[in-house]
């Protein structure tokens, strides 16, 4: 496989996951749309298998690893906790052994599904440089096959199943609105989108407080932030990958930040007028729209990727109280 996705190993790739994930339906909410002034439709991957959109990578990958190399026992991985979920079923699935390693501050629905999944679970430091250095020191040391968070092909193209599935649906949508933490889930949506119907806009959506995308295009490289703090825990990597840097510049559109509170009032909206649960990292995309940053006709017809709803009741409870 080559160093990037492509519209063929996305289609590949729909092909390997076929029945063993769900084709999560658009949702069409009127009362969302109003709010953003657009024709809008919800991605709902927090009913995803494992409640978010990573295990079609990790699926993907895994399968791969598993037939380059059948020996492979053990495989390791690195996540802020939706990968090591996505790696750990994905690992059982095909038989394997799965170690993850996760941030101190992981949630701990996240790290109660990864060890519910079979996988042992580590605990390294809070940022992601850390838990990626440690994941492929224990695959060196250990001879485990490291299943990168975001920056390979095979998982950007299980996750680019998702634009297969939004363009098959809704032949006709103008834009798709994704997250972007390390930029795994964006490249493949994009890959797929601009590959097969380029006129689609697609925008990528990150926290203020980890704009990594947004300020490595204002810089033109790929900047690391020295710290990123945000309640979307799933977005707060401090750069881009070297694989997922370059698709981003070249098929996304248009960059938006939103703020901690911003997300807060997205989540509420989708729990009270979808019924929709959503994680914080989850919920970006409509934050951004609701946000009105970006300016859309009332016609335009918009998908807004709900990339998770792994968020600990804690959590559910206290961004209700806002
Ligand atoms: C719910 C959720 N959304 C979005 C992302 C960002 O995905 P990526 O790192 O592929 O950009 C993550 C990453 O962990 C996530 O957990």
């Amino acid at each position: 496989m080559t160093e990037r996705p492509t519209a063929q190993t996305i289609r590949q790739a729909r092909e390997r996951l076929s029945g063993m994930i769900h084709h999560t339906p658009l949702v069409a909410s009127q009362s969302l749309s109003s709010l953003v002034g657009a024709d809008l439709r919800l991605k709902p991957e927090n009913l995803q298998v494992t409640g978010s959109f990573k295990i079609r990578g990790a699926l993907n990958k895994v399968a791969a690893v598993r037939q380059s190399e059948p020996t492979v026992q053990t495989v390791v991985t690195a996540s802020s906790g939706n990968h090591g979920q996505a790696v750990a079923w994905a690992a059982r699935h095909f038989g394997l052994s799965a170690h993850v390693v996760v941030p101190k501050t992981a949630p701990a629905i996240k790290v109660a599904a990864a060890r519910a999944f079979g996988a042992d679970v580590e605990f390294c430091g809070t940022r992601s440089r850390e838990r990626l250095d440690r994941a492929r020191e224990l695959a060196r040391i250990n001879g485990y096959v490291f299943i990168p968070p975001y920056d390979d092909p095979a998982i950007m193209s299980g996750q680019g199943t998702i634009g297969l599935e939004i363009l098959d649906e809704w032949p006709d949508v103008d834009v798709v609105v994704a997250p972007i933490g390390g930029g795994g889930l964006i490249s493949g949506i994009a890959t797929a989108i601009k590959e097969t119907r380029p006129h689609v806009r697609v925008i990528g959506v990150e926290p203020t407080g980890a704009a990594k995308a947004w300020q490595s295009r204002r810089s033109a490289r790929r900047v690391e932030l020295p710290t990123t703090e945000s309640i979307a825990d799933g977005l707060i990597t401090l750069s881009l990958g070297h694989l997922t840097h370059p698709i981003i510049e070249q098929y996304v559109d248009d960059l938006v930040t939103v703020s901690d509170e911003e997300i807060k009032e997205a989540f509420w909206l989708l729990l009270t007028r979808t019924k929709l649960v959503v994680e914080p990292s989850g919920a970006v995309s409509v934050a951004a729209l609701l946000s009105r940053r970006l300016v859309l006709d009332p016609k335009t017809r918009v998908v807004a990727v709900l990339s998770g709803g792994n968020v600990d009741p804690a959590v559910v409870s206290t961004l209700s109280a806002h």
